[in-house]
């Protein structure tokens, strides 16, 4: 059983569709690459398994377990929005971090008069409760410079050390896979070099 699949996903921002009908599987272990062209729907496909925005159609896995449910909404207030709206199959972003589907979106902002050290004190929350260890060891021994700036707050971290900050946070999340927005590849690649 792959670790995701996720079949004949179509989605996009109301009322505009960006991708239609993607298909594709995660293993357990593996690790994937997904390229293209500014503008190509790269960011829009990867919100929409972390379930920032709600898929159109289509089904997304984890581990067996279908994150996108069929459920209609039957608040007051959505009575006025049209059917197909009510019955697309809506996604939890809490259930799927805490499934152990966790996305570092490019550009992410962090809270920027928090310091380091709470902003890395926070992250682990996805993961209690959900019988998952974070690996503050292996975080620091990866990005030792964060270790050096606990105490600033987020705003005076230089642009490389916010994409360490915000990487740090998916590895505290204790990840079962770990989606990473474009813009973290250059740093994560220096820290390993
Ligand atoms: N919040 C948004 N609302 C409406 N359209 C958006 C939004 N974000 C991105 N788009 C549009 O969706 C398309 C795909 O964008 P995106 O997924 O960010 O591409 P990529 O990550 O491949 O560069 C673009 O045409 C972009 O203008
Ligand atoms: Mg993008």
């Amino acid at each position: 059983m792959p670790l995701l699949q996720v079949e004949n996903l179509s989605g996009g921002y109301e009322p505009t569709q960006i991708f239609s009908n993607v298909s594709l599987t995660v293993a357990e272990g593996a690790c994937v690459g997904f390229f293209g062209p500014n503008g190509h729907g790269k960011t829009t496909l990867m919100k929409t398994l972390s379930g920032v925005i709600d898929p159109w159609s289509g089904s997304i896995v984890f581990e067996g377990v279908r994150l996108n449910a069929s459920v209609e909404r039957k608040s007051r207030r959505s009575r006025n929005l049209n059917y197909d709206v009510l019955t697309r199959p809506r996604m939890d972003p809490k259930k799927v971090a805490r499934a152990g589907l966790i996305h570092v979106p490019q550009g992410s902002t962090l809270f920027p008069d928090m310091t380091v050290s709470e902003i890395l004190s926070i992250a682990p929350i996805a993961a209690h409760g959900a019988g998952r260890v974070s690996d503050t060891d292996a975080v620091f021994a990866l990005f030792p410079r964060l270790k050096e700036r606990l105490k600033l707050k987020a705003r005076f971290l230089s642009g490389g050390e916010r994409q360490m900050l915000s990487m740090a946070c998916g590895m505290l999340a204790a990840p079962k896979l770990l989606i990473l927005g474009r813009t973290y590849l250059g740093a994560f690649a220096e820290s390993q070099a």
